[in-house]
C-alpha cells in the first residue's frame, strides 16, 4: 500500500487535498494521471452498462435534493453509525471497530463514553439565512435521484420494464473512521443503476435477476477492471448487517493490504424507495403495463460500484516490480497514457520532426505522451511506471523506412510497424 501511495505522488496520479494548507484529513486530489485513470474507468463502466445495453437510460442529478426525499428514502432515520469517545484522549470511533475496550487513538482501556447514533448525512443550508427550515443535505448515495426521477424518465423515454437507471456522481458521508487512502473518505464517487422489475410473484423471479446483476458484476471486476480475482469474494450479508432497506444483499469483497473489505455491494432494495417516495411526494410512481394494463410499483435490483475504490483496486492490481523497477500493468483501455512517442535521439532535427508529426497525428485519437530526455531506458522506465502500454521510437531507419519500432510494456517484445499503420495497431491491441 506504502508503495502504491507513494507511486501515486510521485508521479501524480492521488495527492493530499489542500496540501500547501497542511492538507484536510482525508481528502485527495486526483492529479493529471489519476484523473484521466479515474476517468477512463468511468467511460469503460457508461459504455459497457449504459451505451452498449438498449434496457438503461443514463442520468445526472443535483448533490443536493429536496431536504423530503431524505425523510422518504429513511436516511434522515437510519443513516447512522454507532459512535464512542474516548474519555482519555476524546478520539471519537465507530463502537463496532472496537476491539477488546482498547482505544485506537491511546490505547486505554475501557475508556469510552456511551454508544450514541451519529447520523452520517453532510448538513449545509439553502440561502443566506442558516435557520433549520432550510437545512438540506449533500446526497450520501446517487440511488435516491433515480427513484425521484423515475416518473420524468418514464414519461420521457419509450423505456419499459425490466430496464435500468445508471448514474455517476459525487456522494458524501460524515464518515467517522475515514482512513486507507482513497478507500475511505468522505467525498467520493459512485457508479450506481437501479434496474425495475415487475413485483416478484416468488422468490424465484428476483433472484434471477439478482443473479444475472452478481456475474455482471464478477465480469466488470474480471475484464474491465483488471483485478486480481484471487483476491476477490463475495459475502452474503446478514439480515441485521444490512442497509434499512435491502432483503439481500451481497458485497463483493477485495483483499487490500489492510485487509479484506468491500469493494462493491449488489442489494435487492425491494420496492422500499418507490412505495415512499410516492407516499411522502402524493405523486403517483406506479408503472402501467402497455400490454396487460396492470398497473404496479416495480421492485429494484441495485448494482452499486464505488469509483475511488475502483481506481485503488486497478492500481494494486497492476503494480508489480522487476528488477528493482516499477511496472503498472493496467487494461491499456484504462492507462492515463494509450502510447508513448520517443524521437531516438532529440537533437536530429529530422527524426524530431518526423516524431513530433507522429505524436500530434496519433493525439487526435488517443491520449499520447511525449518523450525526448534522456536515453531509451529510462524513457521506457518512466512510462513502465505510469502504465503507458506501447512506446513508439522514431529512429534513423524510420526515415528510409517509413516504419517505428513499438515496445510492449508486459511483454517488451519490439515489432517494427509502418507508419501509416499505427493508428489501427494502437486501436486494436487497446
Ligand atoms: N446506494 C447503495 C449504496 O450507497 P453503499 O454500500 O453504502 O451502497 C456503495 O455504497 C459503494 O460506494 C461501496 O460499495 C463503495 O465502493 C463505495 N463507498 C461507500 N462509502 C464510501 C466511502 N466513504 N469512501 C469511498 N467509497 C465509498
Amino acid at each position: 500500500m506504502d508503495k502504491v501511495v507513494a507511486l501515486c505522488k510521485r508521479r501524480g496520479f492521488v495527492f493530499p487535498g489542500s496540501e500547501i494548507y497542511g492538507g484536510l484529513a482525508n481528502s485527495w486530489d486526483y492529479g493529471p494521471l489519476g484523473v484521466e485513470l479515474k476517468n477512463n474507468i468511468k467511460q469503460a463502466w457508461w459504455k459497457r452498462f449504459v451505451q452498449l445495453r438498449e434496457d438503461i437510460v443514463g442520468i445526472d442529478a443535483a448533490l443536493v435534493m429536496n431536504p423530503k426525499v431524505w425523510e422518504a428514502s429513511g436516511h434522515i432515520a437510519n443513516f447512522t453509525d454507532p459512535l464512542v469517545e474516548c474519555k482519555k484522549c476524546h478520539g471519537r470511533f465507530r463502537a463496532d471497530q472496537i476491539s477488546e475496550g482498547i482505544c485506537p487513538g491511546c490505547g486505554a482501556k475501557d475508556s469510552f463514553t456511551g454508544e450514541r447514533m451519529f447520523n452520517l448525512m453532510f448538513k449545509t443550508f439553502i440561502g443566506p439565512a442558516e435557520e433549520s427550515s432550510n437545512t438540506a443535505y449533500f446526497r450520501p448515495e446517487t440511488a435516491q435521484a433515480m427513484f425521484v426521477d423515475f416518473r420524468s424518465v418514464l414519461d420521457t423515454t419509450r423505456m419499459r420494464i425490466p430496464f435500468g437507471i445508471a448514474q455517476i456522481g459525487k456522494a458524501f458521508r460524515n464518515e467517522i473512521t475515514p482512513g486507507n487512502f482513497i478507500f475511505r473518505t468522505r467525498e467520493f464517487e459512485q457508479m450506481e443503476i437501479e434496474y425495475f422489475i415487475p413485483p416478484p410473484q416468488n422468490d424465484s423471479d428476483w433472484q434471477g435477476v439478482f443473479e444475472h446483476w452478481k456475474k455482471e458484476m464478477v465480469s466488470w471486476i474480471r475484464d474491465d477492471l483488471g483485478a486480481d480475482m484471487s483476491k476477490v469474494h463475495e459475502q452474503e450479508i446478514e439480515a441485521a448487517d444490512r442497509a434499512h432497506y435491502s432483503k439481500r444483499t451481497v458485497d463483493f469483497e477485495y483483499d487490500f493490504p489492510f485487509g479484506t473489505s468491500e469493494l462493491y455491494g449488489l442489494a435487492y432494495r425491494t420496492d422500499f424507495d418507490l412505495q415512499n417516495h410516492q407516499k411522502f411526494s402524493g405523486q403517483n410512481l406506479s408503472y402501467r403495463d402497455p400490454d396487460s394494463g396492470e398497473e404496479f410499483i416495480p421492485h429494484v435490483i441495485e448494482p452499486t460500484w464505488g469509483v475511488d475504490r475502483s481506481v485503488l483496486v486497478a492500481l494494486l492490481s497492476a503494480y508489480c516490480e522487476k528488477e528493482g523497477k516499477v511496472i503498472l500493468k493496467l487494461r491499456p483501455k484504462l492507462a492515463p497514457f494509450k502510447a508513448a512517442v520517443f524521437p531516438l535521439l532529440a537533437n536530429k532535427p529530422e527524426l524530431a520532426a518526423l516524431a513530433r508529426k507522429i505524436y500530434l497525428d496519433l493525439k487526435a485519437d488517443f491520449m499520447i505522451a511525449w518523450d525526448d530526455r534522456g536515453n531509451i531506458g529510462k524513457r521506457y522506465a518512466s512510462q513502465d511506471e505510469i502504465g503507458t502500454p506501447f512506446c513508439i521510437t522514431v529512429d534513423f531507419q524510420s526515415l528510409e523506412d517509413k516504419m517505428v519500432t513499438v515496445r510492449d510494456r508486459d511483454s517488451a517484445k519490439q515489432d517494427r510497424v509502418k507508419i501509416e499503420e499505427i493508428k489501427n495497431y494502437l486501436a486494436q491491441r487497446i
